[in-house]
């Protein structure tokens, strides 16, 4: 049997980062791990204590009060993000704070702090990851490593349809400037900038259905692993 196992998902926003991850997990019974969830919780929690966010200094007093933690819920089959022991799942989905956790993960204390929150969560553990800076930062030894990309149009589409399924009634052109922005804020920051692995596969999903992009995903997995079999069969 094959080791710590240990997939890399990376890429823009909607790209369908987390689609593809949860599919993995589940086919192969790896741990799924959501890093924008961090950072995304993170940057709830210093906006609902109305905290400057560019304020390194105070945001770096307040990290030893915080317990992340990306929980999968055997019962419900849904993962959810933990703060502090409370479910924040809703909370940190909200468009507001997409914009702001694009911002505040560019602070070098923040990403230090996330890095290795999530390098533990990773420790011994069979896991899918997805975020920006896996592949090159995060987990650098990652058995597997996918860039995930699409069309700026099917992405803007998706994120569109992800709003209107949480309920969400938004312009679409604030939608799309909102990933531009995202894009490019994430991109081109200092510290561990989203940026394609030298040893990445690159998938543009902007044609494929989701059957087909997990049938591809998992056949390439299976050739590096040099499997002829899933080695799991969806535990968590
Ligand atoms: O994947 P997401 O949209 O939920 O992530 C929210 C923000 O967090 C994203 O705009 C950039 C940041 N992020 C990051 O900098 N590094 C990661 N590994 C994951 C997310």
């Amino acid at each position: 049997m094959v080791k710590h196992i240990v997939i890399a998902i990376d890429g823009p926003s909607s790209s369908g980062k987390s689609t593809l991850a949860r599919e993995l997990a589940q086919a192969l019974g790896l741990r799924y791990i959501d890093s924008g969830a961090y950072y995304r919780a993170l940057t709830w929690f210093l906006m609902e204590r109305r905290i400057n966010l560019s304020d390194e200094t105070g945001i770096e007093a307040l990290l030893p009060q915080l317990n992340l933690e990306f929980r999968y819920n055997a019962a419900t089959g849904q993962c959810a993000m933990f703060l502090n022991g409370r479910n924040v799942e809703d909370s940190i989905r909200q468009p507001a704070v997409s914009v702001r956790a694009s911002e505040v993960s560019a602070l070098p204390i923040v990403r230090k702090f996330i890095t290795e929150v999530l390098r533990k969560a990773a420790e011994n553990t069979d896991v899918v990851m997805d975020g920006r800076d896996i592949g090159t930062v995060v987990l650098p030894e990652a058995t597997v490593k996918i860039f995930l990309t699409a069309d700026e149009q099917v992405r803007l589409q998706r994120r569109l349809e992800q709003l209107q399924r949480q309920g969400m009634q938004i312009q679409e052109q604030e939608i799309a400037a909102d990933l531009n922005r995202r894009d490019h804020q994430d991109s081109r920051r200092a510290l561990a900038p989203l940026r394609q692995a030298p040893d990445a596969i690159v998938i543009d999903n902007s044609h494929l259905t989701r059957d087909q992009q997990r049938e591809l995903v998992l056949n390439l997995i299976k050739e590096k692993l040099n499997l002829t079999n899933p080695i799991y069969e969806g535990n968590h």
